[in-house]
């Protein structure tokens, strides 16, 4: 089934979450720039891919987002009592899955960089823009903010799955 029903995700949310799960892994590598600058196989081969990566996942949040107000009436309902924290959890990973390419945008813009990616020019390099860097300066404290958000939503999944026992999990996959 393609649409998403009240007992499980369907077929177009599942590829949005895995697919762009498996790209913002990808994109956490970044913080291998870390150590060493750069200089190791993370750093040249997964890492050189981060703004055209990050740019396709601007693209995919913009039509996942469209796709979840299409199914915001039958989704699979959660636990009353955590229904709320639940909510809240999963807007917060939202509104990090967007902000992160925006900013990251901001850094390159701000920067007078431009921004190309998979070979193509989006925006040409030009002067310094104090106003785009200022927002890019919160590309990195929320990427550690998504990280942890990650971590904790990982962990939630992993307590329903192999604690409670319930099919939160297997509805997601
Ligand atoms: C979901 C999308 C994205 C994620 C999860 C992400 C994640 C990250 C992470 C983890 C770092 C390392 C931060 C640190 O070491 O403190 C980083 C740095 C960086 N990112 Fe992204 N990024 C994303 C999108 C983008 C996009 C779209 C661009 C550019 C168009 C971009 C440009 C940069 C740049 C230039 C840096 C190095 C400068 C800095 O740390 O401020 N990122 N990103
Ligand atoms: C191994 C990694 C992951 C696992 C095991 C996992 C597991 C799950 C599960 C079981 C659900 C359904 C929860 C429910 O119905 O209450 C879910 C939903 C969700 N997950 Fe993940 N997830 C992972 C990675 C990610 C990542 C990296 C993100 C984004 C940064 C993410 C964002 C979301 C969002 C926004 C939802 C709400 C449903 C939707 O609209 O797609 N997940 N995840």
């Amino acid at each position: 089934m393609k649409r998403d029903s009240k007992t499980r995700y369907g077929s177009i949310s599942k590829t949005f979450h895995w697919l762009m799960a498996g790209l913002i892994g990808w994109q956490l590598f970044k913080f291998g720039d870390r150590i060493a600058e750069g200089e190791h196989w993370v750093g040249e081969t997964l890492v050189p891919w981060h703004v055209s990566i990050g740019t396709l996942l601007l693209v995919l949040i913009v039509l996942r987002l469209a796709w979840v107000i299409t199914q915001r009436h039958q989704r699979p309902a959660h636990d009353p009592a955590i229904a709320r924290l639940v909510k809240a959890g999963h807007g917060l990973l939202f509104a990090g899955m967007l902000l992160m390419p925006i900013t990251g945008m901001m850094v390159m813009l701000g920067g007078g960089h431009g921004v190309s990616a998979f070979g193509m020019e989006l925006f040409a390099k030009s002067e310094e823009i104090a106003w785009a860097a200022a927002i890019g300066n919160l590309h990195s404290p929320l990427a550690w903010l998504l990280t942890a958000l990650i971590i904790g939503h990982i962990g939630m999944a992993l307590i329903h799955h192999f604690i409670r026992k319930d099919d939160t999990l297997k509805r997601m996959l």
